[in-house]
């Protein structure tokens, strides 16, 4: 990261104060030349985009809008595809590979074009050689996609699933995430360690560099699922030290529905110089490659290989991953953080710390994902129907999209469990990082620092936000 990204409370001087949209507030004078130089670029850049002018979204984290440009090339390639059915790809999707791979810090053959991210993500774990008795490390915040497969490979396999809770605290810090999975991975035993960057109900990035040198240091495959890392982040894949990191077409990203991508280690890196793990393809047409999980050809190439895709969708795909390259990733990265670093201030000065269900203080945890919660009691903050009835009204009311949810008994602590009723319906159900006893957060609410947002947006929520929880408190 290589801009601040907290806001510093500097008080600025009255010329840095008139740029800032909101008029009484502190705003260090850094913050302030910041949205000055790059709020303009945003704005203009917001106008690609085709979303509801009736609506304020704030969801990427859902799904992306494709800018203008890429819906015309996915327009033109449906209509290409309609006159001319018989040829697979309208561009080669070897060529699509190395287009992402060069932007995503890779290499083509480590790169597979997948369908979403639940789709590379079971395609990994699935491929994985998994003994009775492996364990899999995971964090109690993953998405369901996540869960369900680490359950299935459990029931199927005879895996153990361990949890380990995660620190998540106003002034929780990278270093004390890595010490709460170090004290859990155990070598020889723990198979894979499994997470999410950034967790998908917080929105907290994960240190996934430190993880996946602990990883190693035990003998274990890192799996990622990063729904929410690529489009979002600058991603430099073979520099992270992970060996299956599953990721989103359709959301940060802004590509079409229905594409996803699967980067899978394929050498020895300097980020991580350990053996590859046996690999078996679950889903391919190659007749070329092992059929024993040995490794040693183009895996990106053959998990690419299955049927006859909708290929116009891979090609506006690599149009938007070209599109995010000619802005510049790490401008795109910093817009991200900037916004949610001035989303996640502006809900703690107005709600309280409390409010923002994550770390807020350490640069390494942040992201464009803020899980928050503005009622002021913990027994509203934990009410389900309070919360579902407020992200209704938000959109009906005042024309704000947002999302919520946790996953509450019904994640990877689950009936016949007595543990699981711990933890309240559509809440977090994290545990404690030194205990492991049930430590449930409350129901989140989700908002996102979208390309397209501004800070008059974010003024705009916080208001409604006020007036509404006003309403129903
Ligand atoms: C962390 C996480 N993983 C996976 C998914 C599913 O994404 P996809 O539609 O790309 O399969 C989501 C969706 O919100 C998510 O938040």
């Amino acid at each position: 990261m290589d801009q601040q990204v907290s806001r510093r409370t500097v008080l600025a001087g009255a010329g840095a104060l008139a740029l800032a949209t909101r008029s009484n507030a502190a705003v260090s004078a850094e913050d302030a030349a910041y949205f000055a130089a790059e709020e303009p670029f945003f704005l203009e850049f917001a106008k690609e985009f085709t979303l509801d002018p009736k609506v304020t979204y704030f969801m990427a984290a859902q799904k992306g809008s494709m800018p203008k440009p890429v819906l015309a090339r996915m327009k033109e390639g449906l209509d290409h595809v309609a006159r001319d059915p018989f040829p697979v790809y309208v561009e080669p999707s070897a060529k699509i590979r190395e287009r992402i791979a060069a932007a995503y810090g890779t290499t083509p053959d480590q790169i597979a074009i997948t369908r979403n991210t639940t789709d590379a993500l079971t395609l990994a774990m699935m491929g994985i050689e998994w003994k009775p008795g492996d364990e899999i490390l995971i964090t109690p915040l993953e998405h369901p996609t996540g869960i369900t497969i680490a359950l299935r490979i459990a029931a199927r396999y005879g895996v153990v699933v361990r949890q380990w809770g995660v620190p998540s605290l106003p002034r929780s810090s990278a270093d004390e995430v890595v010490a709460a999975i170090e004290r859990r991975v155990v070598p020889g035993k723990t198979k894979v360690v499994f997470f999410s960057s950034p967790l998908w109900p917080t929105g907290m990035r994960m240190p996934e560099r430190r993880i996946a040198e602990i990883a190693q240091k035990a003998g274990a495959i890192t799996v990622v699922d990063g729904a929410h890392y690529n489009g979002m982040f600058d991603p430099r894949l073979d520099e992270s030290g992970i060996d299956f990191f599953a990721l989103c077409g359709h959301k940060w990203q802004n590509g079409p529905g229905g594409t996803g991508l699967l980067y899978v280690r394929n050498r020895e890196l300097p980020s991580n110089p350990t053996p590859l793990p046996r690999f078996h393809l679950v889903r391919t047409q190659s007749r070329e490659v092992p059929f024993d999980g040995s490794r040693g050809y183009d895996v990106g190439a053959a998990l690419s290989l299955y049927g006859f895709p909708e290929s116009a969708d891979w090609r506006a795909l690599g149009d938007a991953v070209s599109l995010w390259d000619k802005i510049g990733r790490k401008r795109i990265e910093t817009w991200h953080l900037r916004l949610g670093a001035y989303f996640r201030d502006r809900i703690v000065e107005t709600f309280g710390e409390a409010a923002v269900l994550r770390p807020q203080h350490d640069p390494a945890l942040q992201s464009g994902i803020i899980g928050f919660n503005p009622f002021p009691k913990p027994e509203q903050r934990r009410d389900e129907k309070l919360n579902v009835d407020f992200r209704s009204r938000i959109l009906r009311e005042y024309g704000f999209r947002i999302s919520g949810l946790g996953v509450g008994s019904n994640g990877l602590t689950r009936k016949p469990d007595p543990e699981a009723a711990a933890f309240p319906s559509g809440t977090i159900p994290n545990r404690d990082p030194a205990t492991l006893a049930p430590a449930p957060m409350d129901h989140p609410q989700r908002v996102n620092a979208c390309v397209w947002n501004s800070r008059a947006d974010v003024d705009r929520f916080i208001d409604a936000t006020k007036d509404l929880v006003a309403k129903m408190t």
